[in-house]
């Protein structure tokens, strides 16, 4: 069912915002603590689709996981071969993730999703997952199904292209299962989420220079909160800058390859303000408070573009009503996510009445107004999102498929609804 909504013109944000889980810390904890033998406790887990994909993945490997967070497993030496394909919806995590997990096993599986992730692109995954001697194909192109023959793995050195967190994290849960050391580098930018984890288990260390060694091992079972997802807070921080308003988001993944976007805000003159409230595995966490408007253009380019990846539809929006061009480059993996999200930033800037053009690897968006107007989600959560958000600056907002939202952040609405009354 496609549901439209209308977001109406609002009063200037002001509130303090607990944000949900952080999704890409929930697939690696669900994950990292399957892959465990025993019982691990993850409370906070993020409520949306992509995650319960990952937790359904898993119970079909024999993993047991309770609503209240509470994971039984067998250890990854113990899981059973899923009956059929294994459906991971709209997640790509999901499939990166437990290829990598699954290569050093036993079992054969077959990995798939939705047609948004059947266009996902594999090849760097597969060919990085190959280094370790694993048996992982994909289908024709180089996109999902992904089959993986669980064998022995030996250690590696791996060179990543391209700073993909998924790919690092895929090779560093088959490095645990190697004989032998592996190591990853990768260009700057990505989310080190999966290496601060494994460094502070005692399975792994930084090396310099954007390198990771991995030392095999079993992973201990994990007793976590989950952090607040700093990718659903950025909604709540662009509502504040766009209304002239303010909003606080207290514990959230401070992690440098995530907040990229506080670091865009505040070049383009938004009063940003951390607070650091300590770590969780090595993993810094903090209270965030944004207060709008902001005042002039930037440029967005190299690993900032990583590190503020998910965020750049609202980098758009923002650049959409400050004065000045906004110039975003280096950002060509944005045609790879959910939708190419190069030609949907670039469209719903336009259909809003602002100013905005495509550029092979990024976009540049033209500081003016924005008006009423009507935006598709291309059945993308972070476009949908972002289109709501937009209300603050445009007026009335009328978007078609909002139901994506439930894809990381089901209560979005309401939390938006509350933030603005
Ligand atoms: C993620 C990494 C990023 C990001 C995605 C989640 C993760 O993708 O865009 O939403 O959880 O590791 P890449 O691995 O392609 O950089």
């Amino acid at each position: 069912m496609t549901v439209t909504v209308v977001v109406g013109p609002r009063r200037p944000v002001g509130a303090t915002v607990e944000v949900p889980g952080d999704k890409s810390l929930s697939h690696r904890a669900l994950i990292l603590s399957a892959m465990a033998t025993g019982v691990s406790r993850l409370a906070r887990l993020a409520p949306g689709r992509d995650v319960a994909a990952t937790i359904r993945a898993l119970e079909m490997l024999g993993v047991r996981i309770s609503e209240d967070g509470i994971l039984t497993s067998p250890g990854v030496s113990g899981w059973s071969a899923p009956g059929s394909d294994v459906d991971a919806e709209n997640s790509a995590t999901t499939v990166r993730l437990l290829a990598g997990a699954l290569a050093g096993g036993k079992l054969e599986a077959v990995l798939t999703g939705d047609s948004s992730v059947r266009r996902r692109p594999m090849r760097v995954l597969v060919e990085a997952l190959a280094e370790l001697g694993a048996d992982v194909s994909a289908g024709s192109h180089g996109l999902p199904p992904i089959t993986v023959r669980g064998r022995r793995l030996r250690g590696a050195h791996i060179e990543l292209p391209i700073p993909s967190a998924q790919v690092r994290t895929a090779a560093a849960l088959a490095g645990l299962q190697a004989t032998g050391e592996t190591t990853i580098r990768s260009p700057a930018g990505f989310r080190d989420h999966t290496e601060r984890w494994l460094h502070a288990l005692g399975l792994g260390a930084p090396l310099g220079d954007e390198g990771f060694r991995v030392l095999p091992g079993s992973v201990p079972p994990l007793d976590v909160v989950i952090p607040r997802d700093p990718s659903s807070a950025a909604f709540m921080w662009t509502a504040a800058v766009l209304s002239g308003g303010r909003v606080t988001t207290p514990g959230v993944s401070m992690n440098p390859g995530r907040v990229g976007i506080l670091e865009v805000l505040s070049k383009m003159g938004v009063a940003v303000t951390v607070q650091p409230t300590g770590e969780i595995l090595g993993d810094p966490v903090g209270d965030v408070t944004v207060v709008g408007p902001a005042s002039r253009a930037t440029e967005v380019t190299g690993d900032l573009s990583w590190r503020t990846i998910d965020e750049l539809p609202l980098v758009a929006l923002v650049a959409a009503v400050t004065p000045g061009d906004t110039v975003v480059a280096d950002a060509g993996t944005l045609r790879h996510k959910e939708s190419d999200r190069i030609e949907g930033v670039v469209a719903m800037v336009r259909a809003l009445g602002g100013t905005a053009e495509e550029t092979p690897d990024g976009f540049i968006v033209t500081g003016g107004s924005l008006k009423p107007g009507r935006v598709d989600s291309r059945q993308d959560h972070r476009l949908a999102m972002a289109a709501a958000v937009a209300a603050a600056a445009a007026g009335r907002v009328e978007i078609h498929g909002m139901e994506v939202m439930a894809v990381s952040w089901p209560g979005f609405m309401n939390a938006l609804d509350d933030a603005w009354s």
